[in-house]
């Protein structure tokens, strides 16, 4: 595990701060402007989404004398936490009440170097990403229609072993799909921060995190049969060494790249 206050680390960290005009500019940010429509509150939520028609939504959002705030949205003062691997300035119905009532949500991602925006999928919405600065591999786990019935009586045994994943390499507004529901994960493999954005065709996309809600809350014995495994191999002990420490969204640095680009892993 990476020790995140480690001397060796803080001064990697602001030779990339001094190296990278985005880490700069990301650093620079004030709290206040996280994620944040600056109109945002329950009563306007609440108000939207009672709105029967179109009239009546922009009888809400613009008042006399209307002005274009309440369907503005921030997403750059997001910075990127030391040592995280990256984060995401997400706009959808919980910060931006204008999105009540459409189908759009969006996001800016911010990847640091060697960071990985670790498998995920998003249950409600397809995803288009589309790199803006530096190098993103985006990877989209393929999905099977068979093999997910069980024996079926009178068919062969359905085949076990690991799902195709297709990946490629995204930069210079370069842009990759990813179907809703489907896993799907960035990385960035350089050693310069990258920058993407995203839309959602749900303003309520979600979020489902592969490792974290598998390894979370089922019994050892369960999650050790599920992997089709025995406990020379996944035990209990092991499972308590990790289960904690899966990440939220971001994931600090996989070994190789961490090396090549001088980083603490
Ligand atoms: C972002 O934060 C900086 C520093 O607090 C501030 O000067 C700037 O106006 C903010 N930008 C936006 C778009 O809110
Ligand atoms: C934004 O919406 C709220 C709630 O309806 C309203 O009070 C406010 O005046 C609106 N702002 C503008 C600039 O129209
Ligand atoms: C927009 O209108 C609101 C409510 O009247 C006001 O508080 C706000 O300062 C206005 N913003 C701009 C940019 O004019
Ligand atoms: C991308 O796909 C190639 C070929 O299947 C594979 O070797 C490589 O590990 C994949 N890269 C990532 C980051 O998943």
């Amino acid at each position: 595990m990476v020790n995140f206050f480690s001397l060796a680390h803080v001064v990697t960290l602001i030779a990339i701060a001094a190296a990278s005009p985005l880490v700069r500019r990301q650093s620079a940010t004030s709290p206040s402007g996280f994620n944040s429509n600056t109109n945002a509150s329950p009563a306007l939520k609440a108000a939207l989404a009672g709105a029967a028609s179109y009239n009546d939504r922009q009888a809400i959002l613009f008042t006399e004398p209307p002005n274009a705030t309440n369907i503005t949205f921030t997403f750059i003062n997001n910075t990127v936490t030391d040592g995280t691997g990256g984060t995401i300035a997400l706009s959808t119905v919980n910060n931006f009440p204008a999105l009540i009532g459409t189908e759009v949500a969006m996001a800016i991602g911010f990847v640091n170097p060697c960071g990985l925006n670790v498998p995920h999928s998003h249950p409600r919405a397809n995803e288009f990403l589309t790199v803006i600065q530096g190098e993103l591999v985006a990877g989209l786990v393929l999905e099977l229609n068979n093999g997910g019935s069980g024996h079926v009586v009178g068919q062969p045994m359905p085949a076990n072993g690991p799902i195709p994943q297709v990946n490629v390499t995204l930069s210079n507004y370069k842009g990759m799909l990813f179907p809703q529901g489907e896993t799907h994960f960035q990385f960035n493999p350089t050693c310069e921060p990258a920058l993407f954005a995203a839309a959602f065709d749900s303003s309520d996309p979600g979020r489902t995190q592969i490792a974290r809600n598998f390894f979370s809350n089922m019994p050892d014995e369960m999650l050790i049969a599920t992997v089709g495994s025995d406990q020379e191999v996944l035990d209990a002990k092991r499972i308590a060494r990790f289960r904690d420490n899966i990440p939220t969204s971001f994931a600090v640095v996989m070994e190789e790249c961490a090396v090549r680009c001088g980083l603490p892993h």
